[in-house]
């Protein structure tokens, strides 16, 4: 048992620390829980803990409080995981990138002059919080995921924390675009705390976020590693395996707010799966429209539009 004066807390699917506990520093931001990382530890037991992005250290306090060795690195004590050879094979890796660009380290939580004076390059170049675009820090993180994943000894496992975004309406999932490599063991839910969006007064306009995500992966073969990733296309409605009559026909008349014609109607459809499959296509497309009154107003002269619920 690692905690020689606190009670143990057995490992839940759902973790939350009201108290942040100490170790680390609060005032770095985004800084996370000690008590997540010795939970981890008391769970897992391993002997040693790695965290290439260990910001103000939270994981070193947890392990020395676990009674466990740490190997810390961060960007602004010289080590790049871009470019950076992982120096260890490690046992367990704690990873807690940033949550893209809403909290930026580089220049704001340290000087980038400081660390160009002592390790010679500009943090603000290979900050994964300033890259400005999603899909660029998506593919980022991947790569730091699966470096870090390789690096590990077979057996071994990676805690991966991370958070959602939302900006102008739309989540950016952390949890749905980050590679899964080798055997998903858990993913844990940690309500948030003492955040600084906890000062915002929300207009309810959206669902503020409060949780975060720990994914914990494991790898259970040095050769082959099974990986999930994330793909992201676009698919035509008249095409979709599953897709009803009403939906396509509906899909035509709510991309063409006017009234439409039939033949229109016909041409928009024909070159398509939905089309191909049903030699009786034509007469699917008037059935559809003339039995789903609530869905399809007729309008006159042969003309079609989509029904208005609001
Ligand atoms: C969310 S913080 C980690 C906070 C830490 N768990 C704590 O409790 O203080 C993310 C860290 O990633 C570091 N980082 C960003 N890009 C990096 C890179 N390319 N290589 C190494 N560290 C990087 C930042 O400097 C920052 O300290």
């Amino acid at each position: 048992m690692p905690f020689k004066s606190e009670p143990y807390r057995p490992l839940t699917s759902i973790v939350s620390y009201p108290e942040r506990g100490s170790g680390g520093n609060n005032r770095y931001r985004g800084n996370c829980s000690p008590k997540l990382i010795e939970d981890l530890i008391a769970f897992f037991k391993p002997e040693e803990i790695c965290d290439y992005m260990c910001g103000s250290g939270t994981t070193k306090a947890a392990a020395q409080k676990s009674g466990v060795r740490s190997h810390l690195y961060d960007l602004h004590s010289g080590f790049d995981i871009m470019n950076c050879d992982i120096p260890e094979r490690p046992e367990f890796i704690f990873w807690h990138p940033p949550y893209w660009d809403i909290i930026k380290y580089s220049d704001v939580m340290y000087k980038a002059s400081d660390v160009q004076q002592k390790y010679g390059y500009d943090p603000t170049k290979l900050d994964l919080s300033r890259i400005a675009e999603w899909d660029d820090f998506v593919k980022a993180m991947n790569y730091a995921m699966m470096k870090q994943f390789t690096a590990l000894e077979n057996g071994g496992r990676m805690a991966v924390l991370m958070g959602d975004i939302k900006k102008k309406g739309k989540l950016y999932s952390m949890i749905s675009e980050i590679v899964k490599p080798g055997t998903l063991e858990n993913i844990i839910i940690k309500a948030q705390h003492n955040c600084f969006s906890d000062n915002i007064e929300y207009t309810g306009k959206f669902i503020p976020i409060l949780h975060e995500y720990v994914m914990i992966v494991r790898k259970d073969n040095p050769m082959l590693i099974p990986v999930i990733m994330a793909k992201k296309s676009e698919m035509d409605i008249r095409d979709m395996p599953g897709a009803t009559w009403r939906d396509v026909v509906a899909a035509v008349l709510e991309k063409n707010p006017a009234p439409v014609s039939l033949t229109f109607i016909y041409e928009q459809i024909e070159p398509h799966k939905k089309a191909q499959s049903n030699q009786w296509w034509k007469e699917k497309v008037r059935q559809t429209l003339q039995c789903n009154p609530d869905h399809f107003d007729h309008v006159g002269r042969g003309l079609w539009c989509i029904r208005r619920t609001a």
